[in-house]
């Protein structure tokens, strides 16, 4: 009977040895002291964006969002990371006010540049495009064919490169005037399209509130 006890001990006090290592292993393995190592940031986990209701956006989709959605959820830049970016999809595809010249809806591919067959006039430098018809709402009825988010292809600059993303550089025509665009990591993709339209709608109409500073645009949103 003792020594079946003293059997007893000596066998807890080895699997007590054996569990503290493992113990601290998973104490170094946490995330606080990981961040060195932290899978890449693909948009979709955790998620860069969600709609007000907390859902999701995912890579690509075949309804639009219907509701506001947040931007820029999944940053990890020591600044600006905690900061997150309202959209309004809704608006900025349907009213006239959230457009270039106050008259004509934005056309779905000013933003979803790849979703149509060719480049349009005034975009010769666009090489990329993945969709037979031009993408409209009927389209995207009809055809049910997914729009893929900008974060697809415009990556965060901290996710592993590939060949072709995040996309290489645009040269703009010189009648433009713009400076070549840089890699295209989603900060210089999603600025140069909401900021360039921003710019042009307040120089038209000083009264529009389109964000064009930082803080107007990355803001903290419980
Ligand atoms: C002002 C720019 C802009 C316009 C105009 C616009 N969109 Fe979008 N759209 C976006 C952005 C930004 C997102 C969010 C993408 C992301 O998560 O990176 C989005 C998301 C979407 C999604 C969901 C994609 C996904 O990954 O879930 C669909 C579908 C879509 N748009 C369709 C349309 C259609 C159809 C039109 C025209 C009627 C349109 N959009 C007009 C900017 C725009
Ligand atoms: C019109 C709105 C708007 C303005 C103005 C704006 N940003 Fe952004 N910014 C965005 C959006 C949208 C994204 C990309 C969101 C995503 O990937 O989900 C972004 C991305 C970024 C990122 C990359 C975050 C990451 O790690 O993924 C940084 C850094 C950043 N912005 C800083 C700035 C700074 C600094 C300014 C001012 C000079 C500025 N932004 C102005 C909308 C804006
Ligand atoms: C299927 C991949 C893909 C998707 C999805 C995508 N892009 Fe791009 N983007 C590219 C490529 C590739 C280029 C370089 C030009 C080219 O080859 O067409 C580019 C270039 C750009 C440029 C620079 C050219 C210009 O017109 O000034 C901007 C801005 C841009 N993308 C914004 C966006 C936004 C905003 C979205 C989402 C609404 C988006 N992109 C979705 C691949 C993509
Ligand atoms: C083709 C032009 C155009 C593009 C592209 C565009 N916007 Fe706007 N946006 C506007 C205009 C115009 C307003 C001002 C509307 C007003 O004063 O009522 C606006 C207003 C806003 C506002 C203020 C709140 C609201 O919805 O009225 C935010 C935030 C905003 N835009 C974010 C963005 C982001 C983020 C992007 C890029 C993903 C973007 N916009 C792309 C034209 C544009």
């Amino acid at each position: 009977m003792e020594m079946k006890l003293k059997l007893f001990v000596i066998l807890a006090l080895t699997v007590g040895c054996l569990t503290v290592p493992v113990a601290d292993k998973a104490a170094w393995l946490s995330p606080s002291t990981m961040t060195n190592s932290l899978p890449p940031l693909d948009g979709t986990n955790p998620p860069h964006a969600v709609d007000i209701a907390g859902k999701a956006i995912p890579e690509s989709s075949t309804t639009q969002p219907d509701k506001p959605i947040i931007l820029a959820k999944d940053s990890e830049d020591p600044k600006w990371g905690e900061l997150s970016t309202p959209f309004d999809h809704a608006k900025h595809s349907t009213d006239v006010v959230h457009s270039l010249d106050g008259k004509t809806v934005t056309s779905c591919v000013e933003c979803h540049h790849t979703e149509q067959p060719s480049a349009p006039k005034d975009q010769e430098y666009l090489k990329r495009f993945e969709r037979k018809e031009i993408l409209t709402a009927a389209q995207l009825e009809a055809s049910k064919q997914p729009v893929k988010s900008c974060r697809a292809c415009h990556f965060n600059s901290s996710s592993d490169e590939t060949n072709e993303f995040p996309p290489k550089s645009v040269t703009y025509p010189k009648q433009m005037g713009k400076q070549p665009s840089g890699k295209l990591t989603n900060d210089v993709a999603y600025h140069t399209n909401c900021i360039s339209c921003h710019e042009a709608a307040t120089k038209r109409d000083p009264k529009l509130k389109a964000p064009e500073a930082c803080r107007d645009c990355h803001k903290k949103i419980s």
